[in-house]
């Protein structure tokens, strides 16, 4: 182990044997191993949570303790700092607006590794010692620079889109071209920092030019691939640059020769590539065509309700209550609706209703349903339903035949078998819940506008299927006191 961050003189280490910093990175990194282990299961999750933010602030302690990077004072002030606006962002942001915040979170990660590798560079011309730079840490830092960047500018633009202050898609004029311009550019002048050539473009012995120039087109780079990207793939978007931001980090460790940035980012880096294939298939997209087709556009969400021309059959709290009763398999579907509306515990109150009288209880989860990964077992998990109750997709479809109730609160898209039909659509060829081959189907939702693809779901129109309109909340508050009354 030498040098760990950008600045600091030699290793300190308080008298301590050189291994004992090893040696406290290696139990960081078990408990990072540990953490995502139990975050595997919502059971163990919030435990795998506390375990791998312990190894962080081991990791981070220990780093900061043996280098003797910064005073006491400042380390305090920042510490403060960083836990103050945390914990602010924790508490205001709204749980729908969270796909946003980890968007930004990557983004910040692949600037601040960027960021490091670049002043590790400086570091290095100012005190004498790039000729003396390994091609490992030029070539590692040519690769943080340029994943870095793509991922704090694709970050920005990714949670822009989310937010919907950004044009969505930015269409432009030879867009691949651009995109494999700007890539071959990029790596040309991480080559030149491998190779200390300067290209001609800088003074000779200037070495560390090339790398903020890398860093510029690299973040025109991120904007131009994650532009022309349709809402409806940003899922799959933000996974993948969390897995880039991961990469980044890894590669900011052979940089800075820190065993546990190496760790860490391997992780991060891995389970977001697991997590972007998870997801590219449940939508049904390969990654090739998520970042170079532009397809996934969601739709206009404009007035699509004229298409079922008077088709649809309503229903009322008391009706639902009633086909309730009678039911003895019950499965419930909710959607992003149901997030919005913050109608998990009122639902959650209905599940335990019917579980009390004896009725089979289930939720059907779909993997993309909401606006995250994990959007619905978060909130149902925050209302005690039962991990017992939670069924994936591919558990739960083929038990619809068997059902004689479901209820789709505020779900549309993980619902809709236009994604069946050979027709191309944003959602075509995406797994979905076959609802409609229960005996009734509940549709709860506010109005016949459209979900997030934009497109109209046939499913409204079949005649199994009943909508109950209203705010998801109200209605199934409605549906609980009509339930009550009736016991
Ligand atoms: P959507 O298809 O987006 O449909 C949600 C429905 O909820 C809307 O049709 C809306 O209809 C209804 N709704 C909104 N507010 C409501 C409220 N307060 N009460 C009752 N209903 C309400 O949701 P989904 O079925 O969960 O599908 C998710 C979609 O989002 C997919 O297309 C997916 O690709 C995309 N997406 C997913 C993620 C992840 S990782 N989960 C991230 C980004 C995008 P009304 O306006 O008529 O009420």
């Amino acid at each position: 182990m030498t040098r760990v961050a950008t600045g600091v003189g030699p290793a300190a280490g308080n008298g301590l044997p050189p291994d004992a910093l090893s040696f406290v990175y290696l139990v960081s990194g078990v408990l990072f191993v540990i953490g995502l282990r139990r975050l595997t299961h919502p059971r163990t999750a919030e435990r795998g949570n506390l375990v791998s933010a312990v190894g962080m602030a081991l990791a981070v302690g220990a780093t900061v303790l043996w280098f003797e990077i910064l005073s006491p004072l400042v380390l305090a002030a920042a510490l403060l700092l960083g836990a103050g606006v945390g914990t602010w962002l924790a508490l205001s942001v709204q749980t729908t607006d969270l796909p946003q915040l980890v968007g930004l979170f990557n983004g910040f990660g692949g600037g601040a590794s960027a960021l490091v590798a670049g002043a590790e560079l400086i570091d290095g011309v100012s005190v004498g010692e790039l000729s003396g730079l390994s091609p490992v840490v030029t070539g590692a830092a040519a690769v943080t620079g340029l994943i870095g960047a793509v991922t704090f500018s694709g970050s920005l633009v990714a949670a822009a889109k989310l937010h919907g202050i950004s044009e969505d898609p930015a269409r432009y004029p030879a867009e691949n071209g651009v995109k494999v311009v700007l890539a071959a550019l990029a790596v040309a002048l991480g080559l030149s920092l491998l190779t200390r050539t300067t290209l001609g473009l800088f003074p000779i012995g200037e070495f560390v030019s090339p790398y903020w120039l890398l860093l510029a087109v690299a973040s025109v780079l991120g904007v131009s691939v994650v532009a022309p990207i349709g809402g409806a793939d940003m899922p799959v978007v933000i996974a993948l640059l969390n897995a880039f931001s991961g990469l980044a980090a890894a590669s900011t460790g052979f940089v800075l020769d820190n065993d546990v940035l190496i760790i860490a980012g391997t992780l991060v880096g891995a389970s977001g590539l697991i997590l972007t294939t998870i997801m590219c298939r449940s939508m049904n997209r390969s990654l090739g065509d998520v970042l170079f087709g532009a397809y996934g556009t969601s739709g206009s969400g404009g007035d699509v309700a004229d298409v079922y021309e008077g088709t649809v059959v309503s229903t009322s709290p008391e009706e639902v209550a009633m086909l309730l009763e009678v039911a003895r398999r019950v499965v419930i579907v909710p959607g992003y609706g149901m997030a919005v509306g913050q109608a998990q515990h009122a639902v959650a109150e209905l599940a335990q209703l019917l579980a009390d009288d004896g009725v089979d209880v289930a939720f059907g989860i779909h993997p993309v349903a909401g606006r995250m990964p994990g959007h619905i077992n978060v909130l149902l998990a925050e209302a005690d339903v039962p991990y017992e109750q939670m069924r994936e997709l591919s558990e739960i479809n083929p038990t619809f035949t068997q059902t004689d109730l479901v209820l789709v609160i505020g779900a549309n898209d993980v619902v809709n078998p236009t994604a069946y039909s050979a027709d191309p659509s944003p959602i075509a060829g995406m797994p979905v819940l076959d609802v409609w081959e229960a005996e009734t189907v509940v549709v709860n939702k506010r109005s016949l506008s459209p979900g997030y693809a934009g497109i109209p779901n046939p499913l409204f129109e079949m005649d199994n299927a009943l909508m109950l309109f209203g705010d998801a909340r109200e209605a199934m508050q409605a549906v609980v006191n009509e339930y009550q009354r009736n016991r």
